[in-house]
């Protein structure tokens, strides 16, 4: 059986110059509260103030309150916000493409991923599931003209619990679960509830003792675009630097959080040089301008902070020569997908978009003929017919 395939190699034809790109506008937010109940409004909002060094970062994570991420909880925030959006301006949105940032960060890092696309997989009820790592389901709303993309939760699930078993087999090592708290515990360090001057001394001095959670967040909506293909991105940002202009469209000083393992060596450096990828790509689509990373000791302690510009990070790996990945042609891969994708995904159903174990080429095939699977939600859909 054959599926109409893009081909990501040779990476070469996507050098060079970049294709235009939008500079993202958050056009409404949503907010999860600590119960992950869901919320019209900026209500999670966080600001960034430094945290102390010299931290614990897996303090507390036998209190941690995790997030029970088994049900899939599709594009279903996204598309009520849209509603939201629409029913305040009084039209549609312009969107070609509408989905979650990570997916996008998928597809922009995909020709540098060998990966990411793959994990052998023990979801059995799928004829090839074990040669094919559905990463993506799509739908196209004929009425709307918008693809609609999101992630293949069964999917996300399978490569989690595929990754664990891989790192428990690793003696010596920190738990994936301890290790995946430090990052969330950086976030309570460096974050207040409300700006500087309207918290206290005390609070500040204390947020070390505060119970780490991962349910509360706050999403940013955004229009954004590669090339010819105009995006309607939801994706979570951490914090604010200062506060939101007055005005809407304007760009926000939002700051990405991220830890990091010391650099001790020249291998060190090489990850993290990777790794800025992957950090590069997550803020651009949001317009996120800084990210700050918490350096940590192999053990978990905070140790060292950095600021970095998202803007700069591009020309920094081209200076100091980083192979390992280039951002035009992550942007100019995006702009050539998304172009086949939209071309391809020509109709109602529900698509998924695969690529094979260390296989340089990404598939879409049709799984259902009809409807909209759970990509698009009732709601949505019943909105959109009275528009
Ligand atoms: P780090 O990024 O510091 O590791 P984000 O950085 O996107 O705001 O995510 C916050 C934290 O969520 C991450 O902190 C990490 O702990 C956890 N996390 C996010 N994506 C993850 C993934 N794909 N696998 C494991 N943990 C993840
Ligand atoms: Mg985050
Ligand atoms: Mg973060």
């Amino acid at each position: 059986m054959s599926y109409p395939t893009f081909n990501i190699q040779p990476i070469g034809r996507f050098s060079g110059q970049s294709e235009a790109v939008k500079r993202p506008k958050e056009i409404a937010c949503f907010s999860y509260d600590d119960k992950h109940e869901f919320h019209l409004d900026d209500s999670s909002l966080q600001w960034y103030y430094p945290p102390k060094l010299g931290a614990d970062l897996s303090g507390g994570f036998e209190k941690f309150d995790k997030h029970d991420d088994s049900t899939d909880e599709h594009l279903d925030s996204l598309l009520k916000t849209i509603i939201a959006h629409e029913q305040e301006e009084g039209k549609k949105i312009d969107a070609n493409i509408v989905t979650w940032r990570g997916m996008m960060t998928k597809i922009m890092s995909a020709p540098f991923e060998d990966r990411d696309g793959y994990v052998k997989s023990d979801i059995n009820d799928d004829e090839d599931a074990n040669l094919t790592a559905v990463f993506m389901l799509a739908s196209k709303c004929m009425r709307l003209s918008i693809n609609f993309i999101e992630e293949n939760h069964r999917f996300k699930q399978s490569a989690k619990e595929e990754q664990n078993r891989q790192q428990r087999s690793r003696p010596g090592q920190f738990s994936p679960d301890v290790m995946t708290y430090w990052g969330y515990k950086f976030e309570a360090l460096s974050c207040l509830p409300k700006p500087w001057g309207e918290v206290s001394r005390e609070f500040i001095e204390n947020r070390d003792e505060i119970v780490v959670s991962n349910k509360a967040q706050y999403c940013s909506v955004v229009r954004t675009g590669i090339g010819k293909t105009v995006l309607c991105l939801g994706g979570e940002v951490d914090a604010i630097w200062d506060s939101k202009p007055p005005q809407k469209g304007l760009p926000i000083n939002w700051v990405e959080l991220k830890t990091s393992a010391e650099i001790r060596d020249e291998r060190g450096m090489k990850n993290f040089e990777r790794k800025l990828m992957k950090f590069w790509i997550q803020s651009f689509l949001l317009g996120v301008p800084k990210i700050v990373v918490g350096f940590r000791s192999q053990s978990g302690i905070l140790t060292k902070i950095e600021e970095i510009q998202t803007i700069s990070i591009p020309e920094t790996a081209a200076k100091r020569g980083v192979r390992s990945w280039d951002a035009n042609t992550c942007i100019n891969f995006a702009n050539a997908f998304l172009d086949w994708l939209r071309k391809t995904i020509n109709d109602q159903g529900v698509w998924r978009i695969s690529r094979r174990p260390h296989s340089s080429t990404i598939e879409v095939y049709k799984v259902h003929e009809v409807g909209h699977g759970s990509i698009l939600s009732e709601e949505f859909i019943n909105w959109r017919i009275k528009l």
